[in-house]
């Protein structure tokens, strides 16, 4: 265990803030000699820390997440489940999968992160989330060392909700996660923006490389990259509403994008929100609103995390003002 710890290289925000206590687990045996300090000292597990903001220095242990390993668990004529360690980078799951022509998870390319984050937020991209493709993942009790393993139906999955950041928030550590996915796969292109740019590379049947590389184009173009500068992806949820809200917002401003939520509500997209308050590219010292894509708050370098929260308070103050609508932090706080 080490002692005052820059977290700079620990989280894609890249805010220089220092933990109490740090320490990496790369196995369940390592993670069970772990769990008598997880039970009497603050803790935060992280895997590659893509969704959070530290605003002041953690005065507790952060656990990194490196389980590896990628297996095969079994297959059928048609599908196969694939076991992933939760410290896996993501994206090379994904481009692993890719290669060995398993259908599902393509749509999930260059999101940034590990595996063991995907479930406990159900990560999800250009119409499909991980609750699509999820089979099962084995968790850690941490107040009995149990592995417990929970099914979709179990986890709650929600939009960028789970059960583990609800009811067992601080409860469970995720080790391994399984997705199902096909051998026969049929691609997912009903997010418009995906066939536009299958048509722009040429590709009229697609495959799910060519799904996978039109995703990696299409975030390359707009999300900033987090080795490059600092952020956390979407800083804010989208958020639903009733439909009488979209309504109003509609007298004013008769294109406003919008999605269907069930039960009289609609999704509206928080970065058309943000932009038509003004706050687009807007920067402010060292953090700012990316140029691009009004969702994302940046650290050029040198930015506090109080200053990146206060920014994006200012920005839910504006929003609730100029629209009505309550914006909520997608970006877990500390
Ligand atoms: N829009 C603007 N201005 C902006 C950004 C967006 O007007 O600055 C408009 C777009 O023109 C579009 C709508 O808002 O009409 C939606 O934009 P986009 O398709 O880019 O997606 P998003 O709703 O902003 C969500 C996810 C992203 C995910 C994309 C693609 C959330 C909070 N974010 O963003 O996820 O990649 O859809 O599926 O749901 C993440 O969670 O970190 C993340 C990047």
């Amino acid at each position: 265990m080490q002692t005052d710890v820059s977290l700079k290289p620990y989280h894609t925000f890249g805010i220089e803030v220092e933990a109490r206590l740090f320490t990496e687990f790369h196995s369940l045996e390592e993670l069970q000699t772990l769990l008598p300090t997880l039970r009497t000292t603050p803790f935060l597990v992280c895997g590659g820390g893509s969704n959070m903001l530290f605003t002041r220095n953690f005065d507790g242990l952060l656990a990194r997440n490196c389980i590896l390993g990628i297996h095969e668990i079994s297959r059928t004529e048609k599908e196969v489940i694939l076991e992933s360690g939760a410290g896996e980078n993501w994206h090379q799951l994904v481009e692993s999968c890719v290669a060995m022509g398993y259908g599902g998870l393509e749509n999930l390319s260059l999101i940034p992160g590990c595996v063991g984050a995907s479930p406990m937020q159900n990560i999800g991209a250009y119409g499909v989330e991980i609750k699509d493709v999820f089979e099962y993942l084995d968790a850690v009790e941490i107040a009995t060392g149990e592995i417990k393993r929970f099914y979709a139906e179990d986890c709650a999955f929600g939009y960028r909700e789970s059960i583990f950041k609800s009811e067992l928030k601080n409860q469970y550590i995720i080790c391994k996660v399984a997705f199902r996915l096909s051998l026969y796969p049929t691609v997912n292109t009903s997010y418009g923006i995906i066939e536009a740019e299958l048509e722009r590379l040429s590709v009229h049947v697609p495959t799910i490389k060519d799904v996978s590389q039109a995703v990696i184009n299409i975030r390359k173009s707009k999300l900033p990259d987090p080795s490059q500068l600092g952020n956390a992806g979407s800083f804010f949820k989208n958020p639903v509403v009733p439909e009488a809200v979209l309504d109003k917002i509609r007298t004013s401003y008769e294109k406003v994008p919008s999605y269907p939520a069930g039960e009289g509500t609609v999704k509206l997209a928080a970065g058309w929100l943000i932009e038509q308050a003004g706050w687009k590219g807007k920067r402010f010292g060292a953090v700012g609103v990316h140029e691009l894509q009004a969702l994302v708050l940046v650290n050029y370098g040198g930015g506090t995390g109080k200053e990146v929260y206060d920014l994006s308070q200012g920005i839910i103050e504006d929003v609730q003002h100029k629209f009505g609508v309550t914006l909520e932090r997608e970006v877990n706080i500390y």
